[in-house]
């Protein structure tokens, strides 16, 4: 209508052009992801600043939100004092120092780059893991007036660790040696023999300095005598992963199966690996079962080809099986799959690793659960040693065994991230305690087959005329679990039910006479516990075991072993004070007096049940009234008629 509104037509058609001509360019180029290490020492904060600065592109927030959302509009190349900029960077750093990893985004005009900056201490080594873990490439940074460093070592190492292919050697405060050929040399020779002592089969080092800006855009004239790249033009050209990644055999994990009616059915994922064409042969993993692919669908259409790197939805000729988990596989080259590994693991949490606890281990689209071995030996990260340990503390790295309760699909780590790396999950907490990765399989399984019986438990349980189950008796020592349990067992004995009582002093006699009381062993002792009242049910029993059981992961662990309402958790509640006045076998009295250690509810934890399926309050209940009460309950349940 007026000359007003046509301006701002066009200023807005303008934008929506040059903000979809922007997001086109972007979109093309590929995304280079790197990890700065070094201290606020080095210089990492300048240095940082200094390509965010120097690249004049977009700040990381704006990109972010460009990315985020195409439609917003973002401001290019702001004017930004260095200065000011780096001093942000520094303070944003301190503050943010105990958090965790700090993702800047920026671009040039020939790549977009993501770089994670992380706290250089030995106390942040999983936070630099997590930094490094999908990195490309890792920038070690040394201040040239003080050379390779102990913590030059852990960095390279934890670097190297984690599979980053590219390492550059960033001697940093050129201007502050006179710009010294030398010494640079020198920094580098030193460099070379720990890297290749080490396994770093190549680096590329450059002499800078964030603050003065040379060699990072281009080259410097304080160094006629360096003639490699600068620091950008190297990440600018270095081959990302997802490239050589695109080379490798055909991976895809699934992660849903798309199934919005019933003429398409389609399985969805990111290709870790691999190049994918309609009419290719594929294998889905672990089944093994084999199809052609027919479709490449994407939001934006069909498509004839599509690589490592890409989300797509695959569609089959065939209708088999495939779900949440399954790998989907190059026909002829497909991964393999084990349920025992080495591996190595980078402990995350404040609590030390349990050898022998399940924790949910996830790897790609799988979670299965796993349980640790204790570990062969930690890394010292400062200086490489081996040493002797029980157990993996925050930050230690170590090589341990690790075992899954069915097979998963994996390449080893040195191969594919994807599929060889993964994360450990406390069951309880749900909080990350480890990241890891595969190494190989362990042969040991994989001779060993499940002999089909032909007398089912069914079978067994039917001519006993009963329901099997485990009635799982926990609580402090002297909380009366025996007591109780034998009671329950005289009754249902009674009551014609074929029963065994697994009771902890009786059985720590035999079968588990090689244990003590420590957490490591106590897991062990309720693991064969459960293994062996599994065996049980099988044969057709009802099961009564009276174990302290403290830990919550361990009796959830036997839960898991059997069948759904076979698992009846009996809480003998006698609260600490009642069980020490008590003291029916004297121990009490002698953990207090220092005599025996790791006592339970003095020394040793006791994690109470949240929601037993029974509780039994001693205090309120003599034990003949309960056991009359657990009988009833469980017999009840099954039977209603008797
Ligand atoms: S559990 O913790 O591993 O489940 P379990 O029930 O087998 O323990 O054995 C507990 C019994 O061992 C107690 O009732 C007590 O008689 C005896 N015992 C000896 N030392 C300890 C100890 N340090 N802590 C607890 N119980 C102990």
């Amino acid at each position: 209508m007026t000359d007003q509104t046509d301006v701002i037509y066009k200023t807005d058609a303008l934008i929506a052009e040059d903000i979809d001509a922007y997001l086109e360019q972007h979109q093309h180029k590929t995304m280079l992801r790197f990890i700065t290490c070094g201290s606020v020492d080095d210089g990492k904060s300048t240095l940082i600043g200094r390509l965010l600065y120097d690249s004049k592109m977009i700040f990381e927030d704006q990109l972010a939100a460009l990315e985020a959302d195409s439609k917003k509009v973002g401001t290019q190349g702001a004017e930004i004092d260095f200065a000011l900029l780096v001093d942000g960077l520094a303070a944003e750093r301190e503050q943010g120092i105990t958090i965790d990893v700090a993702y800047r985004f920026f671009g040039t005009e020939k790549r977009k780059f993501i770089v994670a900056d992380t706290p250089g201490h030995e106390q942040y080594t999983r936070n630099m893991v997590t930094g490094a873990s999908t990195a490309d490439l890792a920038v070690i940074l040394i201040d040239a007036r003080k050379g390779v460093l102990t913590q030059t070592r852990r960095h390279s190492y934890l670097a190297h660790l984690i599979g980053i292919r590219h390492i550059v050697l960033a001697v940093n405060k050129m201007d502050l040696v006179g710009y010294d050929q030398a010494t640079f040399d020198a920094i580098v020779t030193d460099y070379a023999a720990f890297a290749r002592s080490i396994g770093i089969e190549s680096f590329v080092p450059m002499p800078i300095s964030g603050f003065k800006g040379d060699n990072i855009t281009g080259p410097s004239a304080n160094t006629p005598w360096y003639t490699g790249p600068s620091l950008i033009q190297h990440l600018e050209s270095v081959e990302v992963d997802t490239t050589i990644e695109q080379a490798r055999p055909l991976r895809m994990p699934v992660q849903w199966v798309n199934r919005p009616n019933l003429d398409f059915r389609g399985f969805s994922g990111l290709i870790a690996s691999g190049t994918v064409r309609p009419g290719d042969a594929v294998r889905v993993l672990p089944s093994g079962k084999t199809s052609t692919v027919t479709r490449i669908v994407t939001l934006e259409g069909d498509l004839e080809q599509a690589v490592a790197g890409q989300s797509v939805t695959l569609c089959f000729a065939d209708e088999i099986d495939c779900s949440r988990g399954d790998v989907i596989a190059a026909a002829d080259a497909p991964p393999e799959a084990a349920d025992q590994f080495e591996t190595t693991l980078v402990w995350m949490a404040d609590d030390a690793m349990v050898p022998g606890r399940a924790y949910w281990l996830k790897l790609a689209t799988q979670t299965v659960s796993a349980t640790v071995q204790a570990p062969k030996y930690t890394v010292n990260v400062n200086t490489m040693e081996h040493l002797a340990c029980k157990t993996l503390d925050l930050n230690a790295i170590g090589v341990a065994e690790l075992i899954t309760d069915r097979p998963i699909v994996f390449e080893a780590y040195a191969d594919s991230r994807t599929l060889g790396g993964f994360i450990l999950i406390d069951k309880i907490t749900n909080a990350t305690v480890a990241a890891g990765m595969l190494h190989f399989s362990l042969r040991r399984a994989q001779n060993v087959h499940w002999q089909a019986l032909d007398v089912s438990r069914q079978a067994h349980a039917a001519l006993k005329n009963q329901k099997p189950a485990v009635l799982w008796f926990t609580g402090l020592s002297g909380s009366g679990k025996s007591t109780i349990a034998n009671l329950v067992e005289k009754k249902l004995h009674a009551l014609g039910k074929h029963t065994f009582l697994l009771d902890g002093d009786n059985v720590r006699h035999g079968l588990n006479k090689d244990l003590g009381f420590t957490e490591t062993d106590r897991i062990e002792n309720i693991r064969r516990v459960g293994e062996v009242a599994k065996l049980m049910t099988d044969a057709g029993l009802i099961v009564l075991t009276a174990f302290i059981s403290p830990f919550r992961a361990e009796r959830e662990m036997v839960r898991s072993l059997l069948p759904d309402s076979e698992f009846i958790e009996v809480f003998v509640d006698t609260p600490l004070e009642e069980a020490e006045r008590r003291d029916v076998k004297g121990l009490y009295k002698k953990a207090r007096g220092g005599t025996l250690k790791n006592f339970t509810g003095i020394d040793s934890p006791y994690e109470a049940p949240e929601n037993p399926e029974i509780r039994i309050d001693t205090l309120s209940e003599k034990p003949e009234d309960a056991a009359e009460r657990i009988v009833e309950r469980v017999i009840g349940a099954w039977m209603p008629t008797i």
